[in-house]
């Protein structure tokens, strides 16, 4: 970065401009940008990137043509200093409260002190640069710092991971590929699914994978929040726009702008709303509550529900149009219970995460109190999972495993079906026997659960039909009838 400094002088006074012009111009590293009037400043302020704004006030501007709102609002790291004489002092006052002025000064101007003003004005700007981006490196320092250690005992537990999402079903590593696809684009991602499967945990990936990175991602829950107030909360207000209402608010479109915007439960959105994330979608637009301003923001939107946006569509309770900008990609996170073959893999890594966590050591879980896990349908999805592990981690002995005693009755309640691959004892003496026996008795088994539907059978085991009657033959399977 370059360290010259850019000064916008909004000022229609040929005196103003003279002494501002020799005031600033000697020793520091300026460069000095000269508007007459509050139109230009607005146009000219991000062409040439403006660091400070000096703003000479003459009289009342509305604020949605003034320089100075419209610096506050759309080029809020743009440092602002007003100038005005004794007959405008209490408008002047006024009105540097509500743009967030670094200082007023009134006429007539000093040379020195606008000097040192201005200097310290930047210095300011300066400062919050390196606070704002310190902050960002230490945020993703200790999401990194996470990462590494998962990323660790990925190796040793044989699961996958997406950042911070780990599965082993293809159900998960399917839905993985389509993220990551969608991670590489700029489109609006809609991410479906019931509570506690993991949106939010995808939606991060997301942006974590996709070249915003660098920039923040914002979470804004839609669901149980006024509609002005969401409305005013992602696409900023001015002051008075609703009562309440007493100050300027940027913003989240604004205050992301370059990264990622999570809108979760997008499904309790009012038709109000909907209007604006659509203008928003269609044209890169946003309007803050009461300005006719339109401003512009580069932001990826990511939106969840847990109820089918789908059905709200074909009952008219929520915009088709805006459903189809949404769905750039329309993402599904399965339910825990229908890829049960996650369960072990997450409980090992949930009682790894939370053993670290209370520094307790426990070797694992026995077998049989994971079989009532696996069996468990988990109506709270991961979430519940979690939970119910980070219980078993604090009643379990230390040094000792988790055990079916440490269960909750819910889940140790839960019917266990008898059957299963674990069940089965292979026969015969070679390897070969064994295996064909062990064919045999998956054959018969799932032939009888299915009644004999062959085209079933072939494509659960993943055989082709005329490959599953083979064998049928082979092994000559028959149908009992009772
Ligand atoms: N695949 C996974 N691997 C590790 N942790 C997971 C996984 N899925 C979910 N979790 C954990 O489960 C909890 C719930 O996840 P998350 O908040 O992303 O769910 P959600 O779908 O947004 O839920 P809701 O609809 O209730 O808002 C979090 O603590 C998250 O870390
Ligand atoms: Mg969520």
């Amino acid at each position: 970065m370059s360290n010259v400094q850019t000064i916008l002088i909004k000022s229609s006074d040929p005196d103003i401009a003279k002494l501002a012009s020799v005031a600033l111009n000697d020793a520091e590293d300026y460069r000095l940008v000269f508007c007459e009037d509050d139109r230009t400043a607005i146009r000219r302020m991000d062409e040439v990137q403006a660091n400070l704004l000096l703003y000479d006030h003459l009289g009342p501007v509305p604020d949605h043509q003034s320089a100075l709102m419209h610096c506050r609002l759309a080029r809020s790291t743009c440092a602002r200093i007003i100038l005005f004489d004794l007959a405008h002092e209490a408008e002047g006052i006024a009105l540097s409260e509500r743009a967030a002025a670094f200082l007023f000064l009134k006429k007539p101007l000093d040379q020195a002190q606008l000097r040192v003003a201005a200097k310290r004005a930047l210095e300011q700007v300066e400062l919050s640069r390196r606070h704002r981006m310190l902050s960002r490196e230490l945020k993703l320092s200790l999401d990194d710092d996470i990462f590494m250690r998962t990323a660790d005992s990925s190796v040793q537990g044989g699961y996958s991971q997406f950042e911070r999402l780990v599965y082993v079903s293809s159900k998960m590593a399917d839905l993985v590929n389509e993220a990551r696809i969608a991670a590489k684009t700029n489109m609006p991602v809609l991410i479906q699914g019931d509570t506690g499967t993991g949106k939010e945990l995808l939606a991060r990936a997301i942006h974590f994978n996709s070249t915003r990175r660098n920039s923040p991602m914002h979470v804004q829950n839609c669901g149980g929040i006024a509609d002005v107030v969401l409305q005013s909360e992602l696409f900023g207000h001015l002051r008075g726009a609703f009562p309440g209402a007493i100050s300027d608010r940027l913003g989240l479109f604004r205050a992301a702008d370059g990264g990622t915007i999570f809108l979760d439960e997008v499904s309790e959105t009012s038709p109000q709303f909907q209007v604006a994330l659509l203008r928003f979608l269609q044209e890169g637009e946003v309007k803050p509550l009461g300005s006719d301003q339109m401003l512009h923001s580069d932001v990826r939107i990511i939106a969840a529900s847990n109820k089918s946006i789908e059905k709200m569509v074909e009952q008219g309770s929520f915009r088709r149009d805006l459903f189809y900008r949404l769905r750039g990609f329309q993402l599904h996170v399965p339910a825990l219970a229908e890829r049960p073959e996650d369960i072990p893999f997450l409980t090992s890594f949930f009682v790894e995460k939370y053993a670290g966590v209370v520094g307790r050591r426990v070797l694992g879980v026995t077998s049989e109190a994971l079989r009532y896990l696996e069996a468990y349908r988990y109506p709270g999805n991961v979430r519940e999972l979690e939970t119910e592990v980070q219980r078993m981690v604090a009643v379990a002995e230390q040094g000792g495993y988790i055990a079916l005693r440490h269960l909750s009755d819910r889940i140790s309640r839960t019917p266990i079906k008898e059957e299963g691959a674990g069940g089965f004892v292979p026969m015969g003496d070679t390897l070969k026997d064994m295996v064909e026996s062990l064919e045999k008795a998956i054959l018969v088994q799932a032939l009888d659960r299915s009644h004999w539907n062959q085209s079933k059978v072939a494509q659960d085991l993943g055989l082709s039909r005329v490959g599953l009657a083979n064998k049928i033959k082979r092994y000559e399977l028959r149908r009992e009838r009772r």
